[in-house]
């Protein structure tokens, strides 16, 4: 994807992530370091999973540095409570870019390529971010208290996909 900020063109080429000891060193980067990428060092380190396996990550390098990433996983139809037809979507979560690198389309870079797969997306938006969202074409769902459990999901609806109405 090319862009032109502030006069300058880049070409910007998002990347799946594999886990490594490497990854997981620029991962601590990253605000939204928890839970998911601690499991993932247990894992390695107990040979659970290979180095350089495929993880649910999606990311953006600057030269060899990671600037910032995402989290993208498939949900399968029969779960699906968010889109009409039902049908398998992705989730996105742990979108970040790293400070120094934001404003500079990094961050819309990786939701349009999440978007270029095809399928609706749905995420849980941290507070501040909602004018992003909403820049990238996200729409808040009518709230479902039994669904959402008090969530805010913002979704993204592919051509020919509308809200599910239950
Ligand atoms: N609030 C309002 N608008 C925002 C925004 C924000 N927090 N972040 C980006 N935008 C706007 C940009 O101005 C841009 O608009 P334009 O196309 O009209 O110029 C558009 O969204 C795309 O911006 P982009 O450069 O791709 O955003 P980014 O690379 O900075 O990524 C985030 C966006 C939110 C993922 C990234 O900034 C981030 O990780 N932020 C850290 C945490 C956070 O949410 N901070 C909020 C501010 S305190």
């Amino acid at each position: 994807m090319v862009t032109s900020k502030g006069g300058i063109s880049l070409t910007i080429s998002v990347e799946n992530l594999k886990v490594n000891f490497k990854t997981l060193e620029e991962f601590k980067k990253f605000k939204e370091y928890g839970i998911q990428e601690l499991s993932m060092h247990e894992d390695l380190e107990a040979n659970i999973i290979e180095d350089n396996s495929k993880s649910p990550f999606y990311g953006i390098y600057f030269g060899d540095k990671l600037i910032a990433r995402m989290s993208l996983y498939e949900i399968n139809e029969k779960y699906d409570r968010y889109f009409y037809p039902p049908q398998n979507y992705l989730e996105l979560w742990k979108l970040e870019v790293i400070p120094e690198y934001q404003g500079k389309g990094y961050g819309s870079a990786l939701v349009e390529f999440a978007k270029s797969l095809g399928l609706p997306i749905k995420t849980n938006p941290r507070v501040k971010s909602k004018e992003f969202w909403e820049k990238m074409g996200f729409l808040s769902v009518d709230y479902d208290m039994e669904r959402d459990r008090g969530e805010n999901p913002l979704v993204w609806y592919p051509e020919g996909v509308k809200a599910q109405e239950y």
